[in-house]
């Protein structure tokens, strides 16, 4: 049999690689029979052993069957379209899951479509994600290799690494007003994580939990995917309106708020408000839930001290994350909960996942401990400080009055609201950017309500700042193009606005 050998790697290797070519492009039809290894062993030179493993290797994969007394056969049970030309990746056919499952695969499915990101544009105002500068990654791994040395190979306690902790404690007293022991405390792998702990622990299937909208969808589908009822409360210039909080008498089990910088229109809430939440969840017997998520990065104003700083009868549960800090692919984050929760919260997550990882958040722990992670904040606010200079600067050259910033005093993205253009022509503004190369994202996948006007998201996190003043010329020339063409025809009234 004549096949050809590409010369890589092991002998065996180049057979098996030869021979499943050869029958993915249809040169072994099914049965066909396969010559005997001797044989085929004599025409490549080699020794037998070396066409059996190969034979072997094949059989396990599925290609060929081996039939006692008559010799070696390409499956006829290997599924092949005549032209397949790579590895054939085994037939989804959906499979029953509970219902619980459906709930977080429809919950999840939502909040990934709202936030999926346009691949491959040249200019991209991806919100939530971030770069860190090349110092701090060199001292990063210096400090894994540090970790590895120490062989830090165990499982850590689930609470988390104490020294990482401690750290914790260290920070968010000074920068959050926080005071609280390292017993508090607990490491998670993510926000998402953390807040996935929480509501399963905290919620009865069914269960209300009030929610921000628009608000973070990637937390609402983990609050959907546990079995809670949102009810989603609006929010205004200030964030949520403790005002416009169910006031039905059913129970309420928790709210979640992202206070210091609303996701995603970036409201501040002001400490009245804040006092009038707690005072609310307290007479409620409610939880919050406090997602500082950019804490780190404030531009303009005076610092508002966290919920979890104003309430001091455990009623505030607070998560801070590095994802913006450092970079979400990290996937450490940390909840500070009040002392009568932390033995339960620990326990669930050990279940959850034995503890995150021990070699990473001993790295982490280094790294605050020598001083580099408050130098690194420290650079990365002068940083995106900048680039929030040019992104304001150049919306206000190359746009004007045809859209209003907001949410920009805090954080590593801004909201542009288009005064004249309807929410539903904001899949057309997107398309005619995206052909211009410039990525931006729509705020209407965060939200349930009707909004009253287009709004975009912008993410500065990634876009440098050279790419930022000609991203936003493109999308002036988008929204030109896009207000100057005649509106879709009305849907009927009666839908409820921002
Ligand atoms: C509101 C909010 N919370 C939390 C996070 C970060 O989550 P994680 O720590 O899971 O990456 C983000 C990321 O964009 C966010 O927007």
């Amino acid at each position: 049999m004549l096949i050809t050998l590409d010369g890589a790697g092991p002998r065996y290797a180049q057979i098996t690689r030869a021979l499943r070519n050869l029958i993915q492009s249809g040169g072994l039809p099914f049965d066909a029979r396969l010559p005997p290894t001797r044989e085929l062993a004599r025409d490549l030179n080699c020794s037998r052993n070396i066409v059996l493993l190969a034979y072997e290797q094949l059989v396990l994969e599925g290609y060929l069957v081996s039939r006692q007394g008559a010799g070696t056969f390409v499956s006829p049970a290997w599924p092949r379209s005549g032209r397949d030309t790579g590895p054939v990746a085994a037939k989804a056919v959906p499979m029953r899951v509970s219902s619980r499952g459906r709930q977080m695969v429809d919950a999840a499915e939502k909040a990934r479509a709202a936030m999926a990101r346009r691949p491959g544009l040249a200019i991209d105002f991806m919100y939530g994600l971030c770069d860190p500068d090349p110092r701090v990654v060199a001292r990063l791994r210096a400090a894994f290799n540090s970790a590895l040395r120490s062989r830090t190979f165990r499982y850590g306690p689930p609470t988390g690494d104490p020294e990482l902790r401690q750290q914790v404690v260290d920070r968010i007293r000074g920068s959050r007003g926080i005071t609280c022991t390292p017993d508090q405390i607990v490491i998670t792998n993510g926000a998402q994580q953390a807040l996935d702990i929480c509501v399963r622990l905290l919620l009865d299937p069914g269960d209300r939990m009030v929610v921000e909208d628009p608000g973070y969808a990637s937390a609402h589908a983990v609050f959907i995917g546990a079995g809670a009822t949102l009810v989603r409360v609006p929010v205004d210039s200030q964030g949520l309106d403790p005002e416009t909080l169910p006031r039905d008498g059913k129970s309420v089990r928790a709210v979640y708020v992202t206070p210091s910088h609303q996701f995603p229109t970036g409201a501040v809430m002001p400490a009245a408000r804040r006092y009038a939440l707690i005072d609310w969840a307290r007479r409620r017997g409610a939880y919050i839930i406090e997602d500082d998520y950019d804490g780190e990065y404030r531009y303009a104003g005076q610092p508002v001290a966290a919920l979890a700083a104003l309430e001091p009868h455990g009623r505030v549960i607070y998560c801070g994350t590095f994802a913006k800090s450092l970079f979400p692919s990290l996937r450490l984050a940390y909840l500070v909960v009040p002392p009568g929760l932390a033995h339960a919260l620990v326990h669930a997550k050990w279940l959850s996942d034995l503890g995150s990882s021990a070699l990473l958040q001993h790295a982490l722990a280094q790294l605050m401990a020598t001083g580099e992670y408050d130098r690194h904040i420290r650079r990365m606010q002068k940083h995106y400080r900048s680039r929030r200079q040019v992104l304001l600067g150049a919306l206000k050259r190359h746009l004007g009055d045809a859209a209003g910033v907001v949410g920009a005093s805090a954080g590593l993205h801004v909201v542009l609201w288009f005064t004249k253009l309807p929410p539903e022509r904001v899949t057309s503004l997107v398309d005619a950017c995206a052909a211009r190369g410039v990525g931006v994202y729509p705020i209407g996948g965060h939200a349930t309500r009707r909004l009253r006007h287009a709004g975009l998201i912008l993410g500065y996190g990634l876009t440098e700042a050279t790419q930022i003043e000609r991203g936003i010329e493109l999308l002036a020339a988008a929204y030109q193009e896009i207000s100057a063409m005649a509106p879709p025809p009305r849907r009927a009234a009666g839908s409820k606005r921002r």
